[in-house]
């Protein structure tokens, strides 16, 4: 009842008959109650997501973007998924050579303003927004290309996400990660419930990723930035990590 309501709102909102772009929206199949649905449901992200999108972060999004470009001829996969999209700003710059996209996040409130930006892309596109990579319902289906930007280090358990990466993936599909290289702990003090990583060091993440099937075609430094974070100036790097899932 709710996913259809939620869906008759989405696409009453915006779509013009001729545009046959569609949005589902899919819950995961999960439920939670009390403080374990508190604490799925209630993050950072829900918080900062209707500021999330500063100019700042939309040309860094839009520098990751090109990046992943060079790197990945994305019109050439049919079946695209982009793990932790946020409010959509990577995904917005790819988006015009993607036909069938799923997107997953697990913070309500950036799905929010992802879905009010997609109601305003007026393409031809088939696209689904989850809440859960663990979805039954995502792995009703298999991706040539999962990208991810800036989440990995959101998470504890990266073995577990990388075989779930391994398991969405089609034979010799791509995996492709932008993440931060080691950086100061501060970079996320104001983040109360965070718990992941402070960066990677993409040697570590790469023997996760093969311990999981995978095997590494790139690796490069594409950015460095600053954070200031409560009055210091914190400078990071972030790397695209591109590997794909062997065929043993
Ligand atoms: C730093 S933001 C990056 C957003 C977007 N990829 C970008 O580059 O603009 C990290 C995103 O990962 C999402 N995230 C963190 N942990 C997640 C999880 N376990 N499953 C799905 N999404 C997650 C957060 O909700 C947030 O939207």
């Amino acid at each position: 009842m709710l996913l259809s309501r939620n869906l008759q709102s989405l696409r009453s909102a915006s779509f013009a008959p001729m545009y046959a772009f569609q949005v589902k929206q899919m819950l995961g199949g999960r439920r939670f109650r009390g403080a374990q649905r508190n604490k799925y449901l209630i993050n950072s992200f829900d918080t900062m997501a209707q500021s999330f999108d500063t100019d700042y972060r939309i040309k860094r999004a839009r520098i990751i973007a090109e990046e992943i470009n060079k790197r990945i001829n994305v019109s050439d996969k049919s079946n695209v998924l982009e793990f932790g999209c946020g409010t959509g700003l990577i995904t917005t710059n790819l988006i015009e050579n993607i036909n069938n996209l799923a997107l997953v996040d697990s913070s309500e409130g950036m799905l929010e303003q992802l879905k009010a930006k997609l109601s305003n892309i007026s393409v031809n596109k088939q696209i689904t927004v989850y809440n859960d990579l663990f979805s039954t319902d995502l792995a009703l289906y298999t991706y040539d290309l999962i990208y991810s930007s800036m989440v990995l280090h959101h998470i504890k358990s990266i073995g577990l996400f990388a075989q779930r990466f391994s398991k969405l993936l089609c034979q010799n599909g791509t995996l492709c990660i932008i993440d931060l290289l080691p950086v100061d702990k501060d970079y996320h003090i104001n983040e109360p419930d965070f718990e992941g990583y402070d960066g990677f060091e993409p040697k570590w993440l790469m023997n996760q990723l093969e311990s999981n099937g995978f095997v590494q075609k790139q690796y490069n430094v594409i950015y460095t930035g600053t954070k200031e974070i409560n009055g210091k100036v914190i400078e990071y790097s972030l790397f695209i990590l591109i590997a794909t899932k062997s065929n043993n």
